[in-house]
């Protein structure tokens, strides 16, 4: 029960103020967030690529309110390939992008002001055309140093415009990924369309607040939708990316790609940062490749929030821990 409300409350300002700004969130936060800028998370990357591990790195923030905000957003993922190059790490470290933070969520039409050959010129675009502006720069940049983009799923209002960006980046960067969500009914659909060849397909539970009329609510049905939209994936030609944590799909996934006839590096599992780090590490040991998605930076608050729903005995570590200052 507790899920929804927080979930909720992720999208309060007066919850983000209150939360950001209590003395001890940031203990708690840095379990999933392992630093606030380019400098604290290089370190990381090194630390997790030694032990075997691969990396996709989000560079937190959501709901912005204004193109510069998504200009900004564009340029610190550029500063982070700029970071990644001299490392050489190719595919190892990649990078995921939520692209409501590259503008997808502003109102349409934004107007911009250009600087043409005849002075400023106002521009209607949308929030999708800017988000696709913003984000096809990335995705070149990353492909200069050998490595790519997956783009996150959001609520399921923002899906159509993300599919139509990603696929309109693949004409250029077929290798470009995206996320689908088990518990949306349109999902089953999405994966037959999404399991061609070249494809990187990451599959998730899904993480947001969504009603009844698109989404399952109930846990087991959510489970089974996996479990069907995994079996299209790698019987499918794409590359499947099995994102969750829960073990009995691990065990189910691994048990599908032995069943279509998959080599180890023909399918990846990928595991949020601070969450069943052991499992990263059995996973890995055992000769599967494991990514592990690793946020940082320091609009925390929407990401933190989604962790807290996902488990409320987060929940009660985070409540404990302002009680004990
Ligand atoms: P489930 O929630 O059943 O968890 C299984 C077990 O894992 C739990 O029993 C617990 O032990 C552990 N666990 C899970 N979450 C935990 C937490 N927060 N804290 C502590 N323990 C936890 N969603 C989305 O909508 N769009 C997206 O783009 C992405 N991207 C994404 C990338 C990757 C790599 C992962 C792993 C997940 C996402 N998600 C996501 C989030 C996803 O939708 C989902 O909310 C979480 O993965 C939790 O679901 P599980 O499959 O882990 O199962």
């Amino acid at each position: 029960m507790l899920g929804p409300v927080i979930l909720a409350a992720s999208r309060s300002d007066r919850m983000r103020r209150l939360i950001s700004a209590a003395p001890v969130t940031k203990q708690v936060v840095d379990r999933f967030i392992p630093g606030e800028d380019v400098d604290d998370i290089v370190p990381v990357v090194l630390d997790l690529t030694g032990q075997g591990l691969e990396l996709t790195m989000d560079v937190v923030g959501e709901d912005i309110t204004s193109p510069a905000q998504a200009a900004a957003a564009r340029d610190a993922y550029l500063e982070l390939v700029d970071r990644l190059k001299p490392l050489e790490l190719g595919t190892r470290a990649e990078m995921s992008v939520k692209l409501s933070m590259f503008g997808q969520a502003l109102p349409s039409p934004t107007t911009t002001l250009f600087e043409g050959p005849s002075g400023p010129t106002p521009t209607f675009r949308g929030g999708h055309e800017l988000a696709l502006e913003n984000v096809r720069p990335v995705v070149e940049a990353a492909a200069e140093i050998g490595t790519t983009v997956t783009l996150d799923a959001e609520d399921h209002t923002t899906l159509d415009s993300m599919f139509a960006i990603h696929e309109e980046l693949r004409k250029d960067f077929p290798q470009t990924g995206c996320v689908i969500q088990a518990y949306l009914f349109r999902t089953e659909a999405d994966a037959r369309r999404l399991a061609e060849s070249g494809s990187r397909v990451r599959l998730v539970k899904g993480a947001y607040k969504e009603p009844a009329s698109v989404a399952y609510q109930d846990k087991h049905e959510i489970d089974r939708a996996y479990v069907r939209i995994l079996r299209t994936l790698m019987q499918g030609e794409g590359y499947p990316m099995i994102g969750s944590h829960d073990p009995r799909l691990i065990a189910i996934g691994q048990e599908l790609a032995h069943q279509a006839g998959r080599k180890p590096d023909e399918y990846e599992f990928q595991m949020l940062y601070g969450i069943r780090t052991d499992e990263h590490l059995r996973l890995a040991a055992e000769g599967h490749r494991m990514r592990v998605y690793t946020a940082y930076g320091t609009d925390w608050y929407g990401y933190f929030m989604r962790r807290l729903a996902e488990k409320p005995a987060n929940l009660r570590f985070f409540a404990r821990s302002m009680l004990t200052k």
